[in-house]
């Protein structure tokens, strides 16, 4: 990455779909970018535990365990209110809007500044 920081612009804001991403190289940085509820999330695409390229992985909503009354399993579900990006090399799953493994907390991605103007989307790192 460079010494200081930069602003770039890396495409119209149709390129970052609701629920879906956007991977850029700018430089020899690789970028994901992933819109979800409406807003911008970005980060390097490196994923903590052995490097993988992260952002290029399967984005799913969370599964959760559903429990009945009497504490017996009923199967998993989907939660759609939270999306989920996983690791195409061994299965880390990061929050979209955290970057964080909802397991393991200190597993974390590298937040990327993102906005977006009339313009387009654009990244500052
Ligand atoms: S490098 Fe991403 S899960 Fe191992």
């Amino acid at each position: 990455m460079p010494a200081t920081s930069q602003r770039v612009y890396v495409g119209a804001s149709a390129r970052v779909p609701e629920g879906g991403r956007l991977v850029v190289d700018v430089g020899d940085t690789t970028i994901g970018i992933f819109r979800f509820q409406g807003q911008l999330y970005a980060y390097l695409n490196t994923c903590a535990h052995q490097g993988g390229p992260v952002c290029q992985g399967k984005i799913i909503p969370r599964v959760t365990e559903v429990i009945d009354p009497g504490g017996e399993s009923r199967g998993f579900a989907f939660d759609e209110s939270s999306l989920h990006i996983v690791c195409p090399w061994h299965g880390f799953e990061y929050d979209i809007k955290t970057g964080v493994h909802p397991g393991r907390p200190s597993a974390r991605l590298i937040r990327v500044a993102v906005d977006e103007t009339s313009e387009g989307v654009y990244v500052t790192f």
